[in-house]
């Protein structure tokens, strides 16, 4: 979160302005969101999950459906193929080096049950993107984007979540875009646009903001919806971070270069995504401890910790949270690197110093 005097000052223009639900500052973040992705659509939400949850009522699953997710993402990517009551189906990651879906275990996943494929662009690298497409075209099923790591992220010239039928994003305050909480939904369907918005506002035809200024003297009702909008407030404080975006990725691009620098000879750690030259959002910046386990991760995050520096994990592998154990599958290379990776410190603001102090103690206690 990199909050300063302008997002203030929208703010308290906004409550001024007396208009502080869903109103002209939504409909301006969501035509900027759409323009910064080159994306004709973009529906703003409370949150990402309402997003996913959206996406999987707008593509039209349901109970017995099968969807493609991976494990070693945040909880909300595969609860949301529960809200429809559809199953989800693990797939494991490719390898310490790339910690997205790894397409040949993908491939054999597939049934005539599958539906869609939900792919989580971990810390803002693309899966592959076209080996995806193409299968989903073969067997007719639809892809949804988790871009939530991923705003401004590149594949082969084209922005993360816009290369799926829908594209989601988060605006929770550790996200590269913070509104507190906050979401968008982009898409390039006009029909599933529509519908999107109609979901978002409890099926109904009309907003009170419309209402208000005389466009539309009631509203009717079309499917039942729910409340997913996002509020004038958070959405001019999206306007200002999304304003600061690029300049603000350059600088944790710079941040990741020095990162690299100071790591990328050991053998004692895997850097994923080491070699990617695309432009991505650096979200996080994880290390992987080769011949480690559980106790020997958590001991060196116990010693970062004592020298002031706080790391995190990304993620506990989904499969293995009470929720999904019932599901008994076995993913070795996700299981591994959920149990030894380490989010080590990445944000703009971060000095050479201070990430040569991080490597640095990183180095001598591994
Ligand atoms: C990969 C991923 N998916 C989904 C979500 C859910 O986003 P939100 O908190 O906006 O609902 C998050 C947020 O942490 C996330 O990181």
């Amino acid at each position: 979160m990199n909050f300063g005097r302008d997002e203030e000052k929208a703010v308290i223009e906004t409550m001024r302005s007396k208009w502080i639900s869903l109103g002209p500052k939504t409909i301006e973040f969501e035509n900027r969101f759409a323009e910064a992705l080159g994306s004709p659509y973009a529906v703003a939400l409370t949150n990402c999950t309402s997003a996913l949850h959206l996406s999987m009522l707008l593509t039209g699953i349901q109970k017995g459906d099968e969807v493609i997710v991976p494990s070693l993402t945040f909880c909300a990517t595969v609860n949301c193929v529960k809200y429809v009551d559809a199953t989800p189906v693990f797939c494991d990651i490719k390898s310490e080096e790339d910690l997205n879906m790894d397409i040949n275990k993908l491939k054999k996943l597939i049934t005539p049950k599958t539906k869609a494929i939900i792919a989580m662009h971990y810390g803002g690298f693309a899966n592959d993107m076209d080996e995806i497409v193409s299968l989903a075209e073969k067997h007719g099923i639809e892809v949804i984007e988790d871009a939530c790591h991923a705003p401004l992220s590149e594949y082969k010239g084209k922005k993360l979540g816009t290369i799926g039928e829908i594209g989601c994003f988060s605006f929770f305050s550790n996200k590269n875009i913070s509104t507190g909480e906050g979401g968008m939904l982009v898409t390039s369907n006009s029909d599933l646009y529509e519908r999107a918005k109609l979901l978002r506002s409890h099926g109904m035809t009309s907003l009170s903001y419309e209402r208000s200024k005389g466009h539309n003297a009631g509203y009717d009702v079309h499917g039942i919806g729910y409340n997913y909008r996002l509020d004038d407030i958070r959405a001019s404080i999206g306007l200002v971070q999304l304003s600061k975006l690029r300049r603000d990725l350059f600088k944790r691009k710079k941040v990741r270069e020095r990162y690299l620098k100071k790591l990328s000879r050991s053998k004692k750690i895997a850097i994923p995504f080491r070699d990617r030259k695309e432009f991505v959002s650096n979200y996080i910046f994880t290390v992987v401890l080769k011949n480690s386990d559980r106790e020997k991760r958590d001991y060196v995050r116990s010693r970062l910790y004592e020298k002031g520096i706080q790391t995190s994990v990304h993620y506990p592998a989904v499969h293995r949270l009470s929720s999904y154990k019932k599901y008994k599958v076995s993913l070795p290379v996700t299981e591994y690197v959920s149990e030894n990776e380490i989010t080590l410190p990445m944000f703009s603001g971060l000095k050479n110093d201070e990430v040569d102090y991080v490597s640095e103690s990183l180095m001598s206690i591994i």
